[in-house]
C-alpha cells in the first residue's frame, strides 16, 4: 500500500552548524521529521515537516498512563557511491515496534508505512549521515497516545513520528556492569519484550546507584532468584567461553535485540557455537575461575558492540577484559560494520541501500 506524504521543507537547515568532530550522541537532531495521527480508527495526515516542537494538552494521555513506545535504528554511510546510505534490517524495527503496540493496547502502525514515512525522511535529511568513522544517522520512530482526556483507558488518537540524529560512539570504553539483585526490569507476563518509555524511566533510579558505585551499567537479572542474567539498559550479553559464545534465551523479561540476532547468525556464519539458553552468574563465576571465560560483549543499536571490562557481584569485581585479547568479539563487529557500509558482501539481505 503506498501513502501520500505531504512534505515541507525547512528554509533554514541547520546542517552547516554541525561539527564532524564533535557529534555527541542525541543532542544534535536533523533538519525534519516525520509525522502521521491516527484518528477514528486510520493513519491519516502523513507529512515531514522542519524538526521542531510538538503543540501537546497538559492532559495529553502518553504523559499520565504511558502509552508510549519507540524503536532505534541507524543509517550509515555505504561505500556504493559518495551519497548512498544504508539502513540495517529495518523491517524488522517495523515488527518489532508492532509487537509493543500491540502490548500496550495501541494500534498497529502498517509496516508499509512506517518505511515509506522512514525512507522519504532519510532521503530528505541523507546529508546529516556522518560519513565520518564510527559515525551514524540514529533514527527514533516513537508512538504516542494523544487523546486529551484524564481516565485509564486505552487512548482512541495517537501520533507516530520519526526524528533523526548524527550521532558518533555510544560508549567509548570497556564497561563495568553491575549484576543487578534487589531492582528488577521486568517481570513474567509484563512489558519488558517491548520499547515501552516506562520500561527505561524503571531502570533509571538502579542504574544511578550502580553509578554511584563506580558502574557503567546495570546488568539484569531474572526477576524472581535474580540467578539468571538478562541483558543491561539498552543491549544484550554475551559471553565468549574457549569452545562457545553463550546468550541469554529470548523470554517475556527482556528485548529481543535485533543486533543481538544478527551478531548470532554473523557467528554462526563465521563457524562459531552459539547457544541461546539460560545463564547464570554462578556459571560466569565458574568459567572465570575456569579460565574458559575468555571475552564478555554487549550489543545494541546505538552501543554497536561494546566489550565488558567485567562485573561486580555482591560487592566483588571480576575482571574479564583481562582473560583474553577479546578476539571473538573484535571480529563480529569488524563483520558487521563491514557489512553495513558495504566492505563486505551481505550473504544476509540484510542491507537497504538509498542512492
Ligand atoms: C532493553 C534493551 N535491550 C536490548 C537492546 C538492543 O536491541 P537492538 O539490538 O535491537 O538495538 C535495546 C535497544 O533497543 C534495549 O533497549
Amino acid at each position: 500500500m503506498s501513502f501520500e506524504i505531504r512534505v515541507e521543507r525547512t528554509e533554514n537547515s541547520r546542517l552547516s552548524q554541525l561539527d564532524p568532530q564533535n557529534i555527541g550522541f542525541g543532542k544534535v537532531f536533523s533538519d525534519h521529521m516525520f509525522l502521521v495521527d491516527y484518528k477514528n480508527g486510520e493513519w491519516t495526515n502523513a507529512r515531514i515537516v522542519p524538526y521542531g516542537p510538538l503543540n501537546l494538552s497538559p492532559a495529553t494521555s502518553a504523559i499520565h498512563y504511558g502509552q508510549s513506545i519507540f524503536e532505534g535504528m541507524k543509517a550509515v554511510a555505504h561505500q556504493s557511491s559518495d551519497t548512498a546510505v544504508a539502513l540495517f534490517r529495518p523491517e524488522e524495527n517495523a515488527r518489532r515496534f508492532n509487537r509493543s503496540a500491540q502490548r500496550m493496547a495501541m494500534p498497529d502502525i502498517p509496516e508499509s508505512l512506517f518505511m515509506q514515512g522512514l525512507n522519504t525522511l532519510i532521503e530528505l535529511d541523507k546529508a546529516w549521515v556522518p560519513r565520518s568513522e564510527g559515525g551514524a544517522l540514529y533514527i527514533r520512530p516513537f508512538m504516542f497516545a494523544t487523546d486529551d482526556y484524564i481516565g485509564v483507558k486505552p487512548s482512541d488518537s495517537y501520533c507516530f513520528s520519526i526524528f533523526t540524529c548524527p550521532v558518533g560512539p555510544y560508549y567509548n570504553k570497556a564497561l563495568r556492569v553491575k549484576v543487578e539483585e534487589e531492582y528488577s526490569r521486568a517481570a513474567p507476563g509484563g512489558v519488558g519484550f517491548t520499547k515501552c518509555a516506562g520500561n527505561y524511566a524503571g531502570a533509571l533510579y538502579p542504574t544511578a546507584l550502580a553509578q554511584k558505585e563506580g558502574y557503567d551499567q546495570v546488568l539484569w537479572t531474572d526477576p524472581i532468584s535474580h540467578e539468571w542474567v538478562e541483558e543491561t539498559g539498552t543491549t544484550n550479553f554475551f559471553a565468549v567461553c574457549s569452545d562457545r559464545i553463550v546468550t541469554p534465551a529470548l523470554s517475556q523479561t527482556l528485548l529481543a535485540g535485533i543486533t543481538r540476532d544478527s551478531v548470532i547468525q554473523a557467528l554462526r556464519h563465521l563457524g562459531h557455537n552459539v547457544e541461546e539458553r539460560p545463564l547464570s552468574v554462578q556459571e560466569l563465576k565458574d568459567l572465570l575461575a575456569a579460565g574458559e571465560l575468555n571475552e564478555l560483549f554487549i550489543t545494541g543499536t546505538a552501543a554497536t558492540l561494546v566489550n565488558l571490562d567485567g562485573f561486580g557481584h555482591r560487592g566483588e569485581y571480576h575482571s574479564v577484559i583481562t582473560q583474553g585479547n577479546q578476539t571473538v568479539s573484535k571480529q563480529v563487529k569488524s563483520f558487521l560494520d563491514d557489512l553495513r557500509c558495504g566492505a563486505q558482501a551481505d550473504p544476509f539481505g540484510w542491507i537497504k541501500t538509498l542512492d
